[in-house]
């Protein structure tokens, strides 16, 4: 007997205990009573009831399809990262191509082994500290990120949501400390159409109703403009109690919506004049998806605040950041912002694990390369069934043509072995990890072209 607790299952005392379950028993479901002896020092030391539920099969086809709804009836049940794009293994034991990496977040996560060595080797040694300490990973990562992307400072948060509140929070202190907007007055500005996740703040600034309805009271404070519109965006930053502009370098929830060419330049030029912080939402955009290492860098615009998440640890675990330099940073003092996980050993590691990789393995030109190639296969298709293939790097969409249902595509393509996701009603988004090979992306496309054809 082990010197800590142990649990011994007596057996003979198993019951089905349908009474205390009969909330489920209606639809099949039963609640079971263990009956538990736990010891301590082999001596018996707490005896008590362990109770279990135990799903019909019907309530496990739910569960299964609730997980799986994106993908029809089909449920995952493990996925081979063995080569560049990510196959996925539905219940029934089929093995699919997954064309929608970007969602999860994976962007790399089929690359070699290195990100997962981390994350094992980092796993043993320290995963949490309290932040009222430094840890040895934490400055590392810090100094590497700065370096990287030409920041003073990195402020480490876990969700790329959480990403989104903290450069909220940055940029109405700067607003208050910085550039004197009177106290709870502080506005910032959205586009039509964003999309930064679903906590309140992020749904008060949604124009989507599906994000927002039956939410409120919102946060106030939010006005929107048009997405790609400098003229809107100058208007709105002559109020001064303004703050800040965010904004997604390329739409990304709304259909990988791109803007004019000059776009971001035009923004980072207003914002300046106005004294508005321009901040960049790349959490989907960032780490090489649209060929460059920043979307922002296609135009060669910096913004005051870049907020990135999703790819920063390759799918592995949650870890998302703000960049600020230090006039803007310098507004966040030790305990007034904070987050228990953020910054924690393991994500540290993990998230310059998986910057090397992308830097190592030159994902961006990978990203550009292939991203053309896709896009001048898919631009094969006939106007009839697809009408626009827009996007850049690997973060690209196809809009199909009035008369075919972008779900009912989806379905077909998952049949046809490659999962992708509809966005909006008539768009597919299709954002393969940065590491599959041309072969394998040739063969995607090849799926999707017969596919659609055959509708
Ligand atoms: C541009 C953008 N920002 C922020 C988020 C929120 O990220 P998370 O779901 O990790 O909170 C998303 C999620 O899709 C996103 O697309």
């Amino acid at each position: 007997m082990s010197r800590l607790a142990m649990k011994k299952e007596d057996t003979g005392y198993e019951t089905d205990y349908d009474q205390i379950g009969s909330r489920f028993a209606e639809v099949g479901e039963k609640w079971r009573a263990k009956r538990i002896m736990v010891f301590k020092n082999g001596d018996p030391w707490f005896q008590g009831w362990e109770m279990r539920f135990v799903p019909s099969r019907d309530t496990m086809d739910n569960i299964y399809s609730r997980i799986s709804a994106r993908f029809g009836s089909l449920g995952v049940h493990g996925s081979d990262l063995s080569s560049g794009i990510r196959y996925i293994f539905t219940t029934d034991g089929t093995r699919v191509k997954n064309i929608d990496d970007l969602v999860e977040g994976s962007s790399y996560v089929a690359s070699p082994t290195s990100k997962f060595q981390a994350l094992t080797s980092q796993a043993h040694t320290l995963t949490l500290t309290s932040r009222a300490f430094y840890n040895t990973e934490l400055g590392e990562y810090e100094e590497y990120a700065t370096q990287l992307f030409g920041f003073d400072k990195l402020l480490p948060m876990n969700t790329g949501v959480e990403g989104g509140e903290t450069a909220n929070k940055m940029a109405r202190k700067w607003g208050y400390m910085r550039k004197g907007i009177p106290q709870n007055e502080a506005r910032i500005i959205f586009c039509e159409n964003n999309f930064w996740g679903r906590t309140l703040s992020a749904v008060s600034s949604s124009t989507d109703p599906t994000a927002y309805t039956n939410y409120g009271p919102f946060m106030p404070g939010y006005d929107i403009i048009p997405f790609n519109d400098l003229a809107a965006l100058e208007e709105a930053c002559k109020d001064q109690r303004v703050a800040a502009f965010m904004v997604e370098p390329i739409q990304g929830e709304a259909g990988v919506v791109v803007p004019d060419e000059g776009y971001l330049r035009g923004v980072r030029d207003v914002c300046s004049r106005h004294n508005v912080l321009f901040i960049a939402d790349e959490v989907q955009t960032g780490l090489a998806r649209t060929g460059r290492r920043l979307a922002c860098d296609h135009e060669d615009v910096k913004p005051d605040i870049l907020i990135l998440g999703k790819a920063l640890s390759g799918g592995v675990l949650p870890v998302s950041a703000c960049l600020a330099n230090d006039e803007v940073m310098g507004c966040i003092t030790p305990g007034t912002h904070g987050s228990t996980y953020g910054g924690n050993p393991l994500a540290c590691r993990v998230a310059m694990a998986a910057l090397e990789v992308m830097e190592e393995e030159k994902l961006a030109e990978r990203a550009h390369h292939l991203g053309k190639l896709l896009r001048s296969e898919l631009s094969k298709i006939p106007s009839d069934a697809v009408t626009t293939v827009r996007g850049k790097g690997l973060m690209n969409a196809v809009v199909i043509a009035p008369g075919l249902d972008a779900w009912q595509v989806c379905l077909r393509l998952a049949e046809n072995g490659l999962l992708a996701k509809p966005t909006h009603g008539d768009i597919i988004r299709l954002a393969p990890p940065l590491v599959i090979s041309e072969e394998q992306l040739l063969e995607c496309a090849d799926i999707i072209k017969r596919t659609i054809q055959s509708m």
